[in-house]
């Protein structure tokens, strides 16, 4: 595990946005694992600068994104589709079939799940995965208490991360309760990971996946066994650390 202590959020996301770089430039038919949430937003800003700027293209690019809340339509503005399309998508050149996030409203949830898995198989794997973390240490939507070993499947949201995603919906009841999510041993799998943190919130968590027991109960503590994993993260959130 390679940390990076950076001052604050802006150098978190042009550090990750550099590597990100170097790996779509390098690879020959790159594949990205993407998150959501408030932290890696810096890092599309970047790269949809460098996109516009003319430094960088996607369109030999495949992405697929961790995760997508079941229920919520694509068009939702808190969908992870919306999301992605809003801040990412609609402004760089990936071809749209390229650009994956899980169908969280699709008839046959587990089908999805199981197409979603064979999808990145078939892609050859993630290059490069990008990851955020929850408060409670969860990576993707992997609860505390996930499997090490899991796949793509449809999970419960945790008490812990309808409160902490509240603050995206007009109330807690709004927030969806399941997902579609990455599994951990999907994540696993990426040739390489990073993850940033940003913000004192996410300090104690940190603490207990770098310095912590590897456990089920902190999901992101599984990293510490990954070879290729590059932690950037501010300040606040190392300050425990
Ligand atoms: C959500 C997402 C995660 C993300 C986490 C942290 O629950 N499913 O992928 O890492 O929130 O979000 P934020 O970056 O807003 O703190």
């Amino acid at each position: 595990m390679e940390i990076i202590r950076v001052e604050n959020y802006e150098e978190m996301s042009t550090r990750s946005c550099e590597i990100f770089v170097k790996r779509l430039k390098s690879i020959e038919f790159p594949v990205f694992g993407l998150a959501t949430g408030s932290t890696p937003m810096g890092l599309y800003r970047c790269l949809v600068k460098k996109f516009q700027a003319g430094e960088i293209s996607f369109k030999y690019a495949t992405t697929f994104n961790l995760d997508e809340y079941i229920g919520l339509p694509k068009d939702h503005e808190q969908s992870y589709h919306y999301y992605m399309n809003e801040l990412f998508f609609r402004h760089i050149d990936i071809l749209k079939e390229n650009a994956h996030v899980p169908n969280g409203m699709a008839e046959d949830l587990h089908a999805e799940c199981e197409q979603y898995e064979r999808l990145i198989e078939e892609s050859g794997g993630i290059d490069l995965q990008i990851l955020g973390i929850g408060e409670n240490g969860h990576i993707a939507f992997n609860e505390p208490g996930s499997p090490f070993n899991g796949k793509t499947a449809v999970v419960n949201l945790s008490e812990s991360t309808l409160k902490a995603n509240a603050r995206f919906f007009k109330n807690l009841y709004e927030v969806p309760t399941r997902a579609i999510s990455m599994g951990i041993g999907t994540i696993m799998k990426a040739k390489e990971i990073i993850l940033l943190a940003s913000g004192g919130t996410k300090a104690v968590a940190m603490k207990k996946i770098i310095h912590g027991e590897i456990t089920e109960d902190v999901p992101a503590s599984i990293l510490q066994k990954h070879k290729h994993v590059t932690i950037i993260a501010d300040e606040a959130a190392l300050s425990k650390v």
